[in-house]
This record gives C-alpha cells, structure tokens and sequence, in this order.
C-alpha cells in the first residue's frame, strides 16, 4: 500500500510529497528537485543530504565515513522516507 509523507527541503524552501515506497532520490527528482545523482546504487556518494529532522530508513550504503554518518549525512538513493522529514542538500 503506497503511503505519502512530507518532505521539507532547506534552502529551497519548498514541501513535497513523497511516495514512501521510493528512494528519497527518485523522489526529489520526481518533483525536479536539483540534486547531484550517478549510479543509484550508494557507492558514487554524489547524492548526499543533511537529515535535520525526522526519520528515514536507510538501506546499507558503501560511501558515507564514520564521521558522516555521525553528523545525520545520508545517501538520497539508498534511503526511504518513514515520516514527514526535513532535509539539506549537501
Ligand atoms: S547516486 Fe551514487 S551514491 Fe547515490
């Protein structure tokens, strides 16, 4: 069953829905989000965003340092919206 939340993009300024059965990526991108994207798979580490509230959940990915991950960094391919969420594109 597909299911929507919210997604508030910082400096855009901007509040989408998004499919939470689809990656962040492919949602920003549905909505012509600008973001830096290659391969999909979490391994290039192009699509990174600051997650500033809320909760995603995250597919295991090959590219974000220990450091990253400690400072709420994610990979917009590899991680799902859970609940409305607030993001930065980094
Ligand atoms: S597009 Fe390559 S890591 Fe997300």
């Amino acid at each position: 069953m597909e299911s929507i939340c919210i997604i508030q993009v910082q400096d855009l300024n901007c509040e989408l829905l998004v499919d939470n059965n689809k990656s962040i990526l492919d949602n920003l991108l549905h909505h012509n989000i600008p973001i830096r994207h290659k391969c999909h798979l979490g391994i290039c580490g192009s699509c990174k965003y600051k997650l500033k509230n809320g909760k995603v959940r995250n597919n295991p990915d090959f590219c974000l340092s220990e450091k990253e991950i400690a400072e709420n960094i994610y990979l917009a391919c590899c991680s799902f919206p859970d609940e409305d969420f607030e993001i930065e594109i980094i």
